[in-house]
């Protein structure tokens, strides 16, 4: 049995308008059971232009459904174009951000570095990050993903303390699973998950790496999540695709029960 609690976030990616965004923020809270806040946390990351409106409907009901960005800017604030920094996800209610996903490293060039400084702002600004990390098709047949991966999580969490880590969340999301219909498999995603708090412990000490979330996603849904979520070192999902419909969102929440 495990003692962390498991965290079940959906990544809306480029979907939904404001008002689009609202009507499925309140399917979701309409569906969410009060006595699941024991038992799992769940968060949703909107685009950032959704973001009060998402979280005007959870505080209006008292859903306990989590809002968090999908990106940040790691300078306080400034001539950053186009950018929006912790300050402003942390006054409207911003309990999480994703940072480092696979798409933004690949389509928008975020580096390890880019992810670290992130990371850091965000901690200083209390918001936990999800970062995520993961390897290519290419990188998982020549065989080194472990390795790949490893990396990639220690240049994250270069220069945080383990005090300040304990609350950050690592998702793994392997390239060729995400939105691809192929899953991983349990065995597959607990190789790496188990790698990764291997390495949270190297950085961190067993005891907080024991505490910390390690989220698995790629194709997570409603008929694979309570496999993957089974697994000693799963310990909840980022999902896409799914949580754009709010049926199979909370089926996977209740899956996590
Ligand atoms: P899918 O669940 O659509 O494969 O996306 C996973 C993902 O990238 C979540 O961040």
């Amino acid at each position: 049995m495990t003692k962390r609690k498991p965290l079940i976030a959906g990544n809306w990616k480029m979907n939904n308008t404001v008002s689009e965004a609202v009507v499925l923020a309140q399917e979701i809270s309409n569906g969410y059971e009060k006595d699941w806040a024991e038992l799992v946390d769940v968060c949703v990351c909107p685009p950032s232009v959704d973001l009060k409106a998402v979280r005007g409907v959870f505080l209006f009901d008292r859903t306990k459904v989590a809002v968090g960005a999908q990106n940040v800017y790691y300078e306080p604030k400034g001539a950053f174009t186009g950018e929006i920094s912790v300050d402003m996800l942390s006054e409207i209610g911003c309990e999480y951000c994703i940072i480092g996903h696979s798409e933004r490293r690949e389509l928008f060039g975020e580096t390890n570095e880019g992810v670290n400084l992130k990371a850091k702002a965000l901690i200083a600004g209390r918001i936990k990050p999800i970062v995520c990390v993961g390897e290519s098709l290419a990188v998982r047949d020549e065989g080194a993903y472990l390795d790949y991966v490893r990396v990639q999580v220690r240049a994250a969490f270069a220069g945080i303390e383990a005090s300040e880590a304990a609350e950050a969340v690592v998702a793994y999301e392997p390239i060729w699973a995400i939105g691809t219909g192929r899953t991983a498999t349990p065995e597959q995603a607990e190789e790496v998950c188990a790698a990764i708090r291997a390495t949270l412990a190297e950085l961190f000490g067993a005891e907080v790496a024991e505490g910390m979330r390690v989220l698995y996603g790629g194709s997570m849904n409603e008929g694979n999540a309570e496999l993957l979520l089974a697994m000693p070192d799963i310990d909840g999902g980022l999902i896409g695709g799914a949580s754009l419909k709010a049926g199979s969102f909370l089926t996977i929440v209740k899956a996590a029960l």
